[in-house]
């Protein structure tokens, strides 16, 4: 599905004078999707205003900043009744309805309606991919020496790549954890 990769897909999300980093989750056969957990601007705009850009953009320092502090209302732009990040490389417009709650969270369902890709260059961010990277250097010295601090990075790292990654990553997995003789 275009922009998006199987998998949590770690984007900047716009909603009304807001921004802030969310994964949307692609797996097989079903539309995307949010978890959001209540209590955020993000989760009440979506339910007031049945809207949502996922905003890609190649600075790791946005995440930090937009989890943290309110967007500039100067670094957004309207784009019909929704508005994206002026320095987004790519965005995709979504319709967002809640279909499930719990306690803690509201499961909303995304359907897309509009995507621009705006520079060729597209950081695509997903936790499983760098976590298969972060495991296979770790990997390449556990073979040799059999750490036990090792083997826990590695652990944890494929405890991520079960969460954010797909089909590709967890075929990563699996050879890492043949060669480590490490089970999944
Ligand atoms: C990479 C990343 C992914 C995140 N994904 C989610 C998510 O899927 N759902 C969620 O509720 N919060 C997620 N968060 C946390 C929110 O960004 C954070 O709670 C933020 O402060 C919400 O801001 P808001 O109140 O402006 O919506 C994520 C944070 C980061 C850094």
């Amino acid at each position: 599905m275009g922009l998006l990769s199987p998998g949590i897909n770690e984007i900047i999300a716009v909603t009304k004078d807001n921004a802030a980093p969310i994964g949307i989750i692609l797996r097989d056969g079903q539309c995307p999707k949010m978890i959001l957990f209540k209590g955020s601007k993000t989760e009440e705009n979506i339910r007031k205003y049945g809207w949502v850009t996922a905003n890609f953009v190649s600075r790791a320092s946005l995440y930090a900043r937009y989890a943290f502090s309110d967007v500039e209302l100067s670094e957004l732009t309207a784009e019909g009744d929704m508005q994206r990040l002026r320095e987004a490389d790519a965005w995709i417009g979504f319709r967002a309805e809640v279909t499930h709650e719990t306690e803690q969270t509201y499961m909303v369902d995304l359907t897309p309606v509009s995507e621009f890709i705006l520079t060729p260059n597209i950081r695509r961010v997903n936790r499983g991919f760098d976590a298969v990277i972060d495991a296979t250097v770790h990997a390449t010295r556990y073979v040799f020496n059999h750490s036990e601090d090792l083997k826990q990075k590695i652990l944890y790292d494929f405890e991520l790549i079960r969460k954010c990654g797909g089909e590709d990553e967890f075929a990563a997995k699996k050879i890492l954890a043949e060669v480590c003789k490490i089970s999944e």
